[in-house]
């Protein structure tokens, strides 16, 4: 069975996740790109761009992929949660391959929080923004299985994608970023 991974990224978690995990299977990769690029600025992104393509439901226009599909007989699709539901550009691409008679499997990055508050470790999420801090509170409202944080805790590589914790050098650093940050204020 051939298989290709195509995914979308904002951030990069999802393409980090993509790479960490194709590294054991090797799946040619496509990235999904809306043609006109979304704002690096992650609040005009957020709270401007890509909500007024969620709540009008608007299927931006992709950049064009270089593909054959009837090549492939299965696509894994990886992306984010936007605005609870899938980002606009992951519309077109589904679109875009009508024809396509294969398996699609999806992966949705999401349940941010909750594993973890789940396995009691308290999670700090980023927010200036009122309405944000709110909705980042509320995930009490559900409970994971048991099956599905056995699998979610089985990614967990004990490795930092972004720090390597135990580097007294990435300690200092942090350090020195929080004492700079202190001084600003
Ligand atoms: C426009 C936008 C909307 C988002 N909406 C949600 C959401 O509804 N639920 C959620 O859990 N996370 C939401 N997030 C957070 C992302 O899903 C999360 O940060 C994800 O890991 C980002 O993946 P990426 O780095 O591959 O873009 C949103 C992020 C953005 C930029």
């Amino acid at each position: 069975m051939k298989t290709l991974i195509v995914y979308f990224s904002y951030s990069n978690n999802t393409k980090n996740l993509v790479t960490q995990l194709n590294k054991e299977f090797n799946f040619d990769v496509v990235r999904v790109e809306r043609k006109i690029a979304y704002s690096d600025d992650y609040d005009i992104c957020a709270y401007v761009e890509a909500k007024e393509e969620v709540e009008k439901k608007i299927h931006p226009q992709i950049k064009k992929l270089d593909v054959d599909y009837s090549a492939y007989d299965r696509i894994l699709l990886f992306f984010p949660i936007w605005w609870y539901t899938i980002p606009m550009p992951i519309a077109s691409f589904i679109d875009s391959i009508k024809g396509f008679s294969g398996e699609i499997v999806v992966f949705a990055n999401s349940y941010t929080n909750d594993p973890l508050l789940q396995r009691c470790i308290i999670v700090v999420c980023k927010s200036t923004h009122l309405e944000r801090i709110k909705e980042n509170f509320d995930v009490f409202d559900f409970i994971l299985s048991e099956e599905d944080m056995q699998v979610i805790k089985s990614l967990d590589q004990q490795n930092s994608l972004f720090f390597n914790h135990q580097d007294p050098k990435m300690v200092e650093w942090f350090d020195e970023m929080v004492m700079v940050r202190r001084n600003k204020m």
